[in-house]
């Protein structure tokens, strides 16, 4: 008999099994299934609400499941599978009892955030190791000068190191969200059954704290019911693949020619079928592309939520795979994005030239006219404007119009006889000394840059927030064990 239909129903159409089945997402759930049914069981032991030697023999089924066991699409899910491979080995007068006080509806919400938090570790490690290829690049080029852009024009001079440093720091608050939601997602909803908890006597804190969770979803009808934790993951996992592609999308250009600023490792490029010559940067043209995929985990997890009743409805099953897909997706991107950066290289005289290029020591020329002469910044700003344009209509440097027209311009706008000195000029439009110079904090000198190296380097020498979550797990991981082997010693006897 189907252990699942019972007599209730006759038999399910293969083809609604298929339609409604979620052996494929329910991959991800098989160890932690089988661990909540384990620590599930214990509880109901301690309680006395089933007898020692029974319980015993269910757990020594469970530990008999492997890991990859084939599910049968019949049996809807992991959960109905486990329990038909438990009912098999010891018996249904034994098996039957793994659903006491329990139901799908509790166990699959448990499993997921069980899976979800291993997850959550995974991607955290991998971005403090892209963190780490970004630091290490920026010790590289902390004077490589380049252009700073505004509007994808050459707004002022900055540095690679400060550039790079500004994806490092989006990166690092993408990692501090993570921890944020670690703690909503590692909350046990077991115990809550079905939606209403049972009239057994169980220990709702007693299956939570052996299975590793910090503490309870409370309501038993939000916590059959809420996936509000994997929502927020995907959209902290959604702003971490934008962060990506916005990084993506600035190697995409400049590894163009007219750019010239990277190349790419060959290892992370691929050439055209047709034409030869061609270099491509696939891998960085598909992180932006993925990162729609996210967003689609993103949309598609809040639609099947938003107008669904309180509590379980077999449309939450249908958002699970968006909380994989996401994941891996991510965990993918982020270590592809590290191990392609370490390879990638820079072309530091480009981005000099390129700096130099245009007329982006505008600004301080403008700041040294109000500190030579001390007019308000606006008028400063309106003569540099002149200049600009002369030279552009002249086709001049900015460098020759200072020389040749900066103190004429000065005297008709001021009234004022009054000149810059020459070496005040020069400095204003040196590109390198205006890095320099950006020494306020957060600013683009070497010196300032170095400094933010510094702390975020030790920063993450200091980094222990995953192994100490894993240090926790751990210990839960191994009192489950130990109590199991208690109850071994006291049934043996
Ligand atoms: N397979 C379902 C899921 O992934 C869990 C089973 C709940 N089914 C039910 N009929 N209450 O969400």
């Amino acid at each position: 008999m189907d252990i699942l239909r019972g007599e209730r129903l006759s038999e399910f159409s293969d083809e609604a099994a298929n339609y409604t089945s979620s052996i494929d997402s329910d991959k991800f759930l098989v160890s932690p299934t089988i661990k909540i049914n384990k620590a599930h069981i214990l509880m109901l032991v301690k309680k006395g609400i089933i007898d020692q030697r029974e319980g015993f023999s269910c757990i020594k089924a469970l530990e008999e499941i492997p890991k990859e066991m084939e599910m049968d699409p019949k049996l809807e899910d992991v959960h109905m599978n486990v329990e038909a491979l438990v009912v098999k080995e010891v018996g249904e007068n034994i098996g039957g009892q793994l659903n006491l006080a329990k139901s799908r509806n509790d166990q699959v919400a448990t499993a997921i955030r069980m899976t979800l938090r291993e997850f959550i570790l995974d991607i955290s490690s991998a971005i403090i190791r892209l963190r780490e290829a970004i630091l290490q690049k920026c010790k590289e080029h902390l004077d490589t000068v380049m252009p700073g852009y505004t509007h994808l024009q050459h707004a002022q001079p900055v540095t690679l190191a400060h550039h790079l440093l500004a994806h490092h720091d989006s990166l690092m608050r993408d990692e501090e969200r993570l921890t944020g939601v670690y703690e909503r997602v590692n909350l046990s909803p077991m115990g809550a059954c079905a939606l209403a908890t049972t009239g057994f006597e169980i220990d709702r804190v007693m299956v939570s704290e052996l299975l590793g969770f910090d503490g309870l979803v409370e309501n038993s009808i939000d916590a059959v019911s809420t996936r509000d934790f994997a929502v927020e993951a995907i959209s902290n996992l959604a702003i971490l693949m934008t962060d990506l592609s916005r990084f993506a999308e600035e190697l995409i250009f400049w590894s163009s020619h007219e750019f010239s600023i990277v190349e790419m490792p060959d290892e992370y490029a691929s050439t055209s079928s047709i034409m030869p010559q061609k270099k491509n940067p696939v891998v960085v043209e598909l992180v932006r592309a993925k990162t729609s995929n996210v967003y689609g985990n993103l949309l598609a997890s809040l639609s099947i939520l938003k107008a669904l009743p309180y509590s379980y409805n077999l449309d939450l099953q249908e958002l699970t795979h968006h909380i994989w897909d996401a994941c891996q997706t991510a965990l993918s991107t982020l270590d592809i994005f590290a191990h392609m950066l370490k390879k990638m290289k820079f072309n530091t005289k480009r981005l000099l030239e390129l700096a130099q290029s245009e007329m982006s020591t505008a600004t301080e020329l403008a700041d040294t006219i109000v500190r030579e002469l001390g007019i308000p910044f606006r008028t400063a700003h309106r003569i540099v404007g002149l200049l600009v344009r002369r030279a552009l209509a002249d086709d001049k440097s900015l460098d020759r119009v200072v020389k040749e027209d900066l103190d004429g311009i000065v005297k008709a706008t001021t009234r004022k006889g009054i000149h810059i000195p020459n070496e005040a000029k020069q400095k204003a439009l040196d590109t390198i000394e205006n890095v320099k110079i950006r020494s306020v904090r957060g600013g683009p000198s070497p010196k300032e840059v170095a400094r933010m190296l510094k702390q975020r380097s030790n920063a993450l020498k200091n980094y222990n927030w995953v192994s100490k979550k894993r240090e926790a797990l751990k210990i839960s991981h191994d009192r489950l064990a130990e109590e199991i082997s208690k109850l071994k010693e006291v049934v043996d006897v």
